[in-house]
């Protein structure tokens, strides 16, 4: 009995971790270097993951389970490399436009279940601009 009560432990401790690591998606810096013959690069700063870990994350990962979210934008493909330059700069100004310019993210109804998830207006400013900066970033490399 003593050893199933420390494989339940164990198994808690596991399953407590794995929740916390699903919670802290981007807990580092993330820098991914746009090409190979050019050294600028991509860079999800910590105030920046901080914002998409706690409004975004729920729907635009591979393991969302929002479908049509995560197809539309997936930050895990914007950083391993599976988006093309091109494909990074164009979300990175969507980025801009749906949360600064529309408003539309996150979604109405997702705020209304998540309230606790909300953007403040300020977390809006900073997304957006660092967007816009890391999308000029990207179109300065290709002049
Ligand atoms: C509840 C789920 C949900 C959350 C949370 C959410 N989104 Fe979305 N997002 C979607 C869905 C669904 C779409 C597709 C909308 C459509 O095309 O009708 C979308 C579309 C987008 C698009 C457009 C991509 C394109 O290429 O057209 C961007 C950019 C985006 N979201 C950014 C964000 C950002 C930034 C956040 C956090 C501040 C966020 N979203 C939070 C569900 C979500």
């Amino acid at each position: 009995m003593k050893t199933l009560k420390s494989i339940q432990v164990v198994i808690a401790a596991v399953v407590v971790s794995i929740f916390f690591m699903s919670n802290q998606k981007y807990s580092e810096t993330i820098i991914t270097k746009i090409s190979d013959s050019d050294s600028t690069t991509f860079t999800i700063p910590a105030n920046i993951q901080t914002i998409i870990d706690k409004s975004c994350v729920m729907c635009h990962t591979t393991e969302s389970k929002n479908f049509k979210g995560k197809t539309k934008l997936n930050f895990d493909k914007m950083i391993n490399g599976s988006y093309s330059i091109n494909k990074i700069a164009s979300k990175l100004r969507k980025i801009d436009k749906v949360v600064m310019i529309k408003k539309n993210m996150p979604t109405k109804k997702f705020l209304k279940n998540y309230p606790d998830k909300a953007i403040s207006d300020t977390d809006r400013k900073t997304l957006s601009e660092w967007a816009l900066n890391e999308n000029k970033k990207i179109k300065a490399t290709q002049e």
